[in-house]
């Protein structure tokens, strides 16, 4: 890893994504392995800005899911570093999705008929 100190702000990541009928389940629901492949996608670029090398994911210790998110909702990404080891990282996601309409919590829009 680079030897220069970096403070956790210096290398934190905030991603937004619009979620499209792609990231849809058979459900019509945002499929819950999309969520995880981009917060996936947030730490790696998190450990990469910190570290200044390439990274790897080896082991992801929690997630959960605590409300459904729809087609239509802002998934916000809120990526930093949890704690340095001596070759490896603990990086953070706090993942917050939003009707961006009302700036709310997830709902799913009605289409307009
Ligand atoms: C991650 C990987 C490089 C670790 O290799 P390894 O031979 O176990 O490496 P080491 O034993 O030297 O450990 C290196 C560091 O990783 C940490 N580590 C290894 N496996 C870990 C695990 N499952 N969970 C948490 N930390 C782990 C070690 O504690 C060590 O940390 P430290 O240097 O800060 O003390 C290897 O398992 C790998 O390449 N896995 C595949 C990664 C991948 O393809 N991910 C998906 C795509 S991004």
């Amino acid at each position: 890893m680079s030897t220069d100190a970096k403070p956790v702000s210096a290398t934190r990541l905030v991603m937004a994504q619009e979620m499209t009928p792609q990231d849809a389940n058979p459900a019509g629901n945002v499929h819950g392995g999309n969520i995880m492949r981009l917060a996936d996608s947030a730490a790696g670029v998190v450990a990469i800005r910190h570290s200044g090398r390439n990274c790897v994911t080896a082991a992801v210790d929690h997630f959960e899911f605590h409300a459904p998110v729809f087609i239509g909702n802002l998934v916000t990404f809120h990526a930093s570093v949890n704690y340095v080891g001596r070759t490896s990282m603990e990086v953070g996601v706090r993942v917050e999705a939003e009707e961006p309409r009302t700036g709310k919590g997830p709902t799913r829009i009605r289409p307009i008929s």
